[in-house]
């Protein structure tokens, strides 16, 4: 049958629910077109008839399926754009197809930008011009469907990532902290109990030296044993600092940025400058270790890559923030390069420094040097999250 290639349109199911709502006022404009769907062998069953825009809605509230809507502009109770609208709300999936005269042409333009699919002019249209409007508005539709749902499930999509991230973000944190708690642990007990045990061999090897005074060979060995002792301490006492220097935790954060740039100043040799304006505050546990492993592994970059003569610290306050910055006159790098090489460091940084509600910005400059400056919430949500983990 004819009437099967325009109206099965994809599916056969399709097909049996192809029912057209024709709302004209018009008694012989709406007969005319009566005719030409018709002339098209569109099924008279599956059309139905509206003379009003309450008496389109009456269909919609009968709930039998309409697909197509042929849809005159001006009705006795609606006119112009706004039937286009009104229709729109309450068939917001249906094809619509506004039939206007050929003076209303421009309010057709607005009827498309509206919601409507297509339109015809009235007086003008014939049964090949009807048939190629329909299936073009009805494809029109269906590519709109599938672009709504493509965009649905990709809002979803995005979403999940979002959420993914964020849970990442809360296992990296949650690791970060048992990482920290294990470091400070380990670092202790290789302090206390190693360097105890150690400084009580070393009285008990004095102690012996005494009594071999008069052999020398013997007294000879039990020096180079001391000597070992005293060189094993300063092992223990250099792995249990960089574990976790007891100072962060004893003398508070401040102090343990000013110990660390004398001892990164004196081991690579670069002239090191700290200008702290910043009073000790009771900085929380979480946020002083964040703030001091970032300057940590900045000073680690530094020595690594930057081949620089000086780096000055400088900590302060602004607002509610608190600002580090530390800046080198090395050899600067360009950012767009070092993305390419996939580094982890300079991206745990950022982290750390988003975990503890701030963030790292680097800016560096090829043969001038690079500043950075990591900035920190005195008291945010984030903040407090992250010392709830
Ligand atoms: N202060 C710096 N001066 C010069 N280059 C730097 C500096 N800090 C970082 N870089 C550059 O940025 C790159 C990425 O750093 P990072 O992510 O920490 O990785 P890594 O230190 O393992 O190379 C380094 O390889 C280096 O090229
Ligand atoms: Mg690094």
């Amino acid at each position: 049958m004819q009437a099967c290639s325009l109206f099965t349109y994809n599916t056969e199911k399709m097909e049996m629910e192809t029912n057209i709502l024709l709302v004209e006022d018009n008694p012989r404009d709406a007969a005319q077109l009566k005719s030409i769907l018709e002339e098209i062998n569109f099924p008279e069953k599956s059309l139905l008839m509206a003379s009003s825009l309450r008496g389109a809605i009456t269909h919609e509230v009968s709930k039998k399926k309409i697909t197509l809507i042929l849809l005159d502009l001006s009705l006795p109770d609606c006119d112009g754009i706004n039937t286009v609208k009104s229709i729109r709300n309450f068939f917001p999936d249906n094809t619509i197809i506004v039939i206007t005269t050929a003076q209303d042409e421009n309010i057709a333009m607005s009827a498309l930008r509206e919601g409507a699919q297509d339109y015809l002019i009235k007086g003008t249209c014939c049964a090949v011009a009807m048939r190629r409007i329909i299936r073009f508005a009805l494809e029109r539709q269906l590519t709109l469907k599938k672009l709504n749902e493509a965009s649905e499930s990709s809002l979803k999509a995005d979403q999940k990532i979002v959420q993914m991230n964020e849970q990442l973000r809360n296992l990296s944190a949650y690791l970060q902290n048992i990482r920290e708690n294990e470091r400070t642990t380990i670092a202790r007990e290789i302090h206390d109990e190693l360097g105890q045990q150690l400084t009580g061999l070393k009285m008990d090897i004095s102690w012996l030296k005494k009594r071999l005074q008069n052999d020398m060979p013997a007294s000879e060995k039990v020096k180079e044993i001391l000597s070992l002792i005293d060189g094993t301490i300063k092992s223990v006492r250099r792995i249990s600092t960089e574990l976790r220097p007891g100072i962060l935790d004893d003398m508070g954060l401040i102090a343990a940025i000013d110990w660390q740039n004398v001892e990164f100043g004196k081991r690579v040799g670069i002239n090191c400058r700290f200008e702290n304006r910043v009073e000790e505050l009771p900085f929380h546990k979480n946020i002083a270790t964040g703030i001091f492993r970032i300057f940590q592994e900045t000073l680690t970059n530094i020595a690594r890559h930057a081949e620089a003569n000086e780096i000055v610290t400088t900590f302060y306050r602004e607002n509610q923030n608190l600002v580090l910055t530390v800046n080198d006159d090395g050899k600067g790098f360009d950012e767009y390069e070092v993305s390419e090489k996939r580094t982890l460091g300079l991206i745990g940084m950022r982290e750390r420094a988003f975990m503890m509600g701030g963030k790292l910005y680097i800016n560096s400059v090829k043969n001038k040097g690079t500043t950075s400056i990591l900035v920190v919430p005195l008291m945010t949500e984030h903040r407090a999250k992250v010392m709830s983990l």
